[in-house]
């Protein structure tokens, strides 16, 4: 609610609208990392793939009501395990808000959302990797420290 009245709608990435969000949505995400070239048939092939196994992806984004453009983006991917009795846990990854809008609360807003998705889905915890520099972003988001993050890159 408070999203929508500061000019802002949280929209789900799918087949039909992921198209027209392309752009800034490669925007946004350079904010991020390397995007790439990413031409549309590579990137309505990940959408679609996403679509396709809806109850693990779930692709968020901000979207600004007067431009249209996407602000800022967000998934969590839902992994169902073995352990804990087949339970089900959160991973939120590719957290990006744009360089414009940065510091306005947009990425509050965001965790708050995919943790609730998480929880309403029910993960029994919601984890994330970041740079020592998010520590301070994501404790005002209600995580805590836990455990080393390592990556093997071949
Ligand atoms: N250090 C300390 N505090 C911070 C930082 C920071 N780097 N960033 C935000 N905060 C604080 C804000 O001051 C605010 O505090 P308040 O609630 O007391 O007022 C609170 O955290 C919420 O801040 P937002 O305005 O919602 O943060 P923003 O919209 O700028 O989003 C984000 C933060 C996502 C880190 C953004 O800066 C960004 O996109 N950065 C570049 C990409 C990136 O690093 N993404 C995260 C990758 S990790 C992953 O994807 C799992």
């Amino acid at each position: 609610k408070k999203l929508s009245s500061a000019g802002f709608v949280l929209v789900e990435l799918n087949e039909n609208n992921h198209l027209k969000y392309k752009n800034s949505i490669k925007d946004t995400l350079s904010c991020l990392t390397t995007v790439g070239e990413l031409p549309d048939s590579v990137f309505s092939n990940v959408v679609n793939q996403w679509v396709e196994n809806k109850h693990i992806y779930n692709p968020i984004l901000v979207v600004e009501k007067c431009s249209g453009k996407v602000i800022a983006i967000g998934t969590i991917l839902v992994e169902l395990k073995l352990i804990h009795n087949g339970g089900l846990v959160g991973h939120i990854e590719d957290i990006a808000v744009n360089d414009s809008h940065q510091g306005k609360g947009l990425g509050k807003v965001l965790l708050e959302y995919l943790k609730n998705l998480g929880v309403m889905k029910g993960c029994y915890k919601i984890i994330l990797d970041c740079d020592e520099k998010n520590v301070e972003f994501y404790k005002k988001c209600g995580f805590s420290r836990c455990g080393v993050e390592m990556e093997y890159r071949p």
